[in-house]
């Protein structure tokens, strides 16, 4: 009977277990549910692949090296995001007719002014940064001989956007100066650009990037919008890869406009970016779709979402930045990410033998460097957007991502790094890049057309390294 006993025990034992372990796994389901807008700290210990695969939804064995693009939405921000789209689907009048939306929309708003440093007043949320330099220039009336100043690093979808304005106002001329690299200093940024604006008298607006994205140059835009003001140019930023990357203080940046994504880098679901209005762009500044709220008095109401729709991204920013300050927040990110950035590229340049992006490390976007991609890759793919494609599609089947974009009349390699990030995903890349240089000769990415010479000539003296 003792060892009936034995049995027994260790039943009620396993059974008390298996309760314990079933009680505390839906514990910390609901808890996740709740979006909380403090959660418990997440170690630097717990960052790279483990977080990746605890906190995040991703196929396994798979390397993301390329948050720069469209970030990655953690669980808990999902979690907290399908709460809000449960609750207004309790109650839909609720949720749109009675206020609740309205409600939530401006907690995010609070919350968010917060993190960048702004006036809430000053701060709305858009869908993306596009949205943000569609309605930026939307609020402009510009007039015959007007000139809208790029450059050679204006991201493509924002040429596009001043392209819009010229087949609406043809009058409007596009300067479109060439940021030439390599730099040596932001003074050296600053003289181009005075230089692109001495040269081009009429400019009415100036769109500039304050995180570069083929290039990931940091530009320094405090000192470009005060060039700006000084010659009474409107300044336009587009810091699409700003919010949650670097610092933020958008009251003394003091721009004309200025977006950025949140769906970038700082973990809000996708479809959510910040615009800030100078207060003297308020009353001309209308959402890009007119509905409800289009004429309301102030810029804060005239961008409440109106128009039915799904707008539980913006509502999930409080658990996003939740979510970003239990990493530790700038503070711990900013650094930890530079340091592995710039250590990955060293360890890549030099496996690959090739150069890193000419430009000191003030001008280099702390959380994203550029590597040069082998020469083979140089020697048989044109520099351009298509060939580009090709090569991430065969590196995304190789289940690794870092981004390919044509700068300078060369291919270049973007390395994105955020808190999942380890060097061990680097060493990955190197690899699957070192191996796709091996396949170029005789396995050529849908058929591209080759360098014949070089196909001939080339025996991997990449791999040896
Ligand atoms: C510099 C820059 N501007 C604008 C955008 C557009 O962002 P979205 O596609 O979210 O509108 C991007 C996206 O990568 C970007 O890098």
């Amino acid at each position: 009977s003792n060892s009936k006993d034995t049995v027994l025990i260790a039943l009620i034992a396993a059974g008390v277990a298996v309760f314990a372990t079933e009680v505390l796994r839906r514990f910390n389901t609901s808890d996740k549910l709740k979006g909380k807008k403090k959660l418990a700290p997440i170690p630097e210990s717990m960052f790279g692949r483990k977080l990746l695969e605890e906190e995040f939804a991703v196929k396994p064995n798979y390397i993301y090296g390329n948050c720069g693009s469209f970030g990655h939405v953690p669980q808990r921000v999902i979690l907290a995001q399908l709460e809000l789209i449960k609750e207004r689907e309790s109650d839909p009048e609720g949720w749109y007719r009675f206020g609740r939306e309205y409600s939530l929309y401006f907690d995010a708003i609070r919350e968010l002014a917060d993190f960048v440093k702004s006036d809430p007043t000053n701060l709305v949320l858009v869908e993306n940064a596009s949205t943000g330099t569609n309605t930026a220039l939307r609020s402009i009336e510009f007039a015959d001989g007007d000139k809208i100043l790029v450059n050679s690093h204006t991201y493509g979808a924002v040429l596009k956007n001043v392209k819009a304005v010229r087949s609406e106002f043809p009058g409007v001329e596009e300067v479109n100066f060439d940021l030439q690299v390599p730099l040596n200093s932001k003074a050296d940024v600053i003289k181009q650009f005075e230089t692109a604006i001495n040269e081009n008298k009429g400019i009415k607006v100036a769109i500039i990037d304050h995180i570069t994205s083929p290039s990931a140059l940091l530009l320094p835009v405090k000192e470009l919008i005060e060039v700006c003001h000084k010659n009474g140019i409107i300044a336009i930023i587009d810091g699409a890869h700003a919010p949650g990357h670097i610092p933020l203080n958008l009251e003394e940046l003091n721009a004309d406009y200025y977006t950025g994504n949140i769906h970038k880098w700082l973990f809000a679901p996708r479809g959510c970016a910040l615009l800030w209005v100078h207060p003297k762009h308020h009353d001309v500044t209308r959402p890009i779709l007119v509905s409800h709220n289009h004429m309301l008095d102030t810029l804060e109401k005239r961008f409440v979402p109106s128009a039915t729709r799904d707008s539980t991204a913006y509502l999930a920013v409080p658990s996003a930045i939740a979510f970003h300050k239990a990493l530790g927040g700038l503070d711990v990110l900013l650094e930890r990410n530079r340091q592995l950035a710039n250590a990955a590229a060293e360890m890549l340049a030099e496996a690959w033998g090739v150069e890193r992006y000419p430009v000191p490390e003030s001008l280099r976007s702390p959380n994203m460097a550029l590597i040069a991609l082998p020469p083979i890759f140089q020697d048989n793919f044109p520099p351009e957007e298509r060939e580009c494609t090709k090569l991430m599609k065969r590196l995304h089947d190789k289940g690794s991502f870092i981004s390919f974009n044509p700068v300078s009349g060369k291919i270049w390699a973007r390395i994105s790094v955020h808190a999942w990030n380890s060097m061990e995903d680097f060493f990955e890349i190197r690899d699957k890049v070192l191996e796709m240089a091996n396949e170029v000769p005789s396995d050529c990415p849908d058929g591209l057309p080759l360098n014949a010479q070089t196909a001939r000539t080339i025996t991997s003296p990449l791999v040896a390294k």
